[in-house]
């Protein structure tokens, strides 16, 4: 058993910390926001996530889990400290580091004796040597082994992917931290979980190649989606067809409004914007960056077309505002764009979604939100879905056509039957299929 800190207690920090106490260790989340933590110390979750209420009352009922804002004398006490800070898009596209900086100068400063320190958070290539520095540039004698150990979780089944991923790396320079990190997740050695053991560097890469490759395959699926719509096809048969390929795999080949969310848009400009400075530029992620800027607002031209070419002083449902189902989270959705496009363009926006508004209200206090999907559209002269969630899959369309002032409708991630649509004599469009059988 580890005493092991988690520093920045979001939907990495709280779900891993939860995630390594179910493993058996003695954990503690810490976060400069103190009334985050007091929260977490009143039984209350502050984000949405399935299962992660139930996983962190567990472990706190054990004692294994802890929360505190006293970050010096957590890292004090701890064996390995794990930082799981942000790392938003700086002004230039690279990852902004200050707030990690600023972590790795408070472990320095408290660097009592031998400890991990282990990055979770996604930092471009070079970020270790940095952090080591910046280390022992406040505690020359300090004795620590460093360690990148990107996550992969998916929000919405983070819970899921965090105790059963498809592998862990773990990038370091010494045996003694690869044989803790073992300790760290026994667990998952004995599930058989590859544990790939590899340099700082590398470990940095693989997190930005993986996340820039789904982005690419998402870019490459809506730039087949929309093809298919000149040229008289069905990309959901398309995508289906070069999935069962095994070199190709399904995943990730669902046309949509563009990818968003808190890493793909970030991590993309990242790890183009590392390609720029190294002279070595990656050309399929730069161009992936801007299709999916441009999906985006051809989602807002298609539902202008379908209002007869313009959507000024007309009012628009917008069903959906997370970046995808089961999450609150609406970082870089492309419902941000959507809205504010609509907005600028002279819509009257109602906007429904089950989890998202309240963090979707912070950014967009002045639109309208309702309860439920059928207030939203109550007398709306067009709907926009843009979140798949599953009470938007099962709309009954005639109550749907029933509740809106004229039946017109953008379906952006293809979950309505064309059919039905069709027979209830709605206007309606999607992305990338054909509209007539
Ligand atoms: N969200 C994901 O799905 C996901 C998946 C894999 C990797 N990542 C990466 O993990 C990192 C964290 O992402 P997230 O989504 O959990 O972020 P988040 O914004 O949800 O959480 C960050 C937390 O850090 C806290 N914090 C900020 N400054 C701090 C400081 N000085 N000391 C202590 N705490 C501080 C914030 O209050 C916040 O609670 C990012 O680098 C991200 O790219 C995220």
């Amino acid at each position: 058993m580890k005493k092991i800190t988690f520093i920045g207690t979001g939907y990495v920090g709280l779900v891993g910390g939860a995630g390594i106490s179910e493993f058996g260790h003695q954990v503690t989340c810490v976060d400069i926001d103190q009334e985050k933590i007091e929260r977490l110390n009143a039984g209350e979750i502050p984000i949405y996530e399935p299962g992660l209420k139930t996983l962190v009352k567990k472990n706190v009922n054990k004692g294994r889990l802890h929360f505190s804002a006293n970050i010096s004398k957590i890292i004090q006490k701890s064996d390995i400290v794990f930082i799981t800070v942000g790392t938003p898009q700086g002004s230039n596209g690279e990852a902004n580091l200050s707030v990690v900086e600023a972590v790795a100068k408070t472990i320095g400063e408290n660097l009592n004796g031998y400890k991990i320190v282990c990055t979770k958070s996604t930092v471009p290539i070079g970020t270790g040597k940095r952090i080591e520095e910046i280390i022992r540039s406040v505690n020359s004698m300090g004795d620590f082994d460093y360690v990148s150990n990107p996550e992969f979780l998916r929000e919405g089944a983070a819970v899921k992917d965090f105790l059963h991923p498809d592998r862990v790396v773990i990038g370091t320079r010494t045996q003694k931290a690869i044989d803790l990190m073992e300790e760290v997740y026994r667990p998952l050695y004995i599930n058989e979980t590859p544990i790939l053991s590899t340099s700082v560097e590398t470990a940095e890469m693989i997190k930005y190649a993986a996340n820039a490759f789904l982005s690419l395959k998402i870019s490459y699926i809506n730039e087949i989606a929309n093809l298919c719509e000149s040229v008289g096809a069905d990309v959901h048969e398309v995508a289906r067809a070069m999935g069962l390929d095994g070199r190709i795999s399904s995943k990730f080949l669902h046309p949509g409004p563009g990818y968003g969310g808190s890493c793909f848009p970030k991590d993309t400009h990242a790890l183009a914007a590392t390609g720029q400075k190294y002279g070595s530029p990656l050309r399929t992620i730069e161009a992936a960056i801007k299709t999916n800027e441009s999906q985006k607002v051809r989602m807002v031209e298609k539902l202008s077309r379908l209002m007869g070419d313009s959507v000024n002083g007309k009012t628009i449902a917008v069903l959906g505002l997370a970046f995808k189902p089961q999450t609150d989270d609406v970082r870089e959705a492309a419902s941000r764009v959507i809205v504010s496009k609509l907005v600028e363009l002279g819509a009257s926006v109602h906007a429904y979604d089950p989890i998202a508004m309240d963090n979707f209200k912070n950014h967009f206090p002045n639109i309208k939100y309702f309860d439920s999907w059928q207030d939203a559209v109550k007398s709306a002269d067009g709907c926009i879905i843009l979140t798949e969630w599953n009470e938007f899959r099962g709309l009954d369309l005639n109550e749907l056509k029933d509740l809106m002032r004229f039946p017109v409708i953008l379906d952006t991630k293809n979950i309505l039957s064309i059919q039905g649509l069709e027979s209830c004599g709605f206007t309606f469009d999607n992305v990338g299929r054909k509209l007539h059988q």
